[in-house]
């Protein structure tokens, strides 16, 4: 039994994800503000590349039926109607809406996971439910991707951290003679072994320093909460549902 875990989605090589589960994770703060938006009553979101993809997807679209969201630089894009901050995502922003997002990260790492059956998405928002799901499908079949967005296409702690714990909720009771982690795997463990807390981990990494620097340190102790929602988002056919 095999757990793949790729620190960024720039490893990911044509039909490695063919077929496979697949988890994808941006715990700051795009999968935190999916779950979030979902959990809100959004009716979908569609991850996009880039804001020019988000203006191009919606030009023709009944604008009362959407919310344009995203950031660059971790500010909201211009003439978007929201940002990347899961705060953001209530019920009167969201509910029944189709939230077109474009991120730095997060989003391209959604798009790499393409290909993946299914594409599920995880933060520590929604951990207990989304690892119950990956501990299901790795017991169904043997097998697990994990896809961490990273930071500028470098190692992210706080995704190799929600990695790690992920990995011990879903190998719990196999036996360690039959599973296979790969180095980022079994590094991502180690260092869930090591951190403590989700708020002491996720506080530790160089994003959300950044976040608190650009005035967002609300949203990393939001995001460091585990299990405010039982929800599981699944991507597929470009969009992610509850
Ligand atoms: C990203 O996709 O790079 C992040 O979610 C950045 C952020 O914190 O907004």
């Amino acid at each position: 039994m095999k757990i793949d875990v790729y620190h960024t989605p720039l490893g990911l090589n044509a039909g490695d994800l063919s077929g496979r589960a697949v988890v994808v994770i941006d715990v700051l703060r795009a999968t935190s503000t999916i779950v979030t938006a979902l959990a809100a009553g959004a009716k979908a979101i569609v991850p996009a590349a880039s804001s020019e993809e988000v203006v191009r997807l919606t030009s023709n679209l009944e604008k009362n039926a959407i919310v344009l969201a995203g950031e660059r630089r971790l500010q909201r894009i211009e003439g978007f109607n929201l940002g990347n901050s899961p705060r953001e995502m209530t019920k009167e922003a969201v509910g029944g809406k189709t939230l077109f997002l474009a991120t730095t990260n997060g989003t391209p790492a959604l798009l790499a996971a393409q290909g993946g059956d299914p594409v599920l998405v995880a933060a520590a928002l929604n951990f207990s439910a989304v690892a119950e799901r990956a501990r299901n499908l790795f017991n169904e079949r043997g097998d697990l991707v994990i896809i961490c967005a990273g930071r500028e296409k470098q190692f992210a702690l706080e995704d190799a951290y929600t990695a790690g714990r992920l990995i011990k909720a879903v190998k719990k009771g196999i036996p360690p003679k039959k599973l296979t982690l790969n180095d980022a795997a079994q590094v991502s463990l180690d260092l869930a072994a090591q951190q403590g807390g989700w708020q002491d981990a996720l506080g530790a990494s160089d994003a959300a320093r950044q976040l608190g620097e650009a005035g967002f340190g609300d949203d990393v102790k939001f995001c460091a909460n585990p299990d405010r929602v039982a929800i599981v988002p699944v991507y597929a056919d470009r969009r992610i549902a509850a």
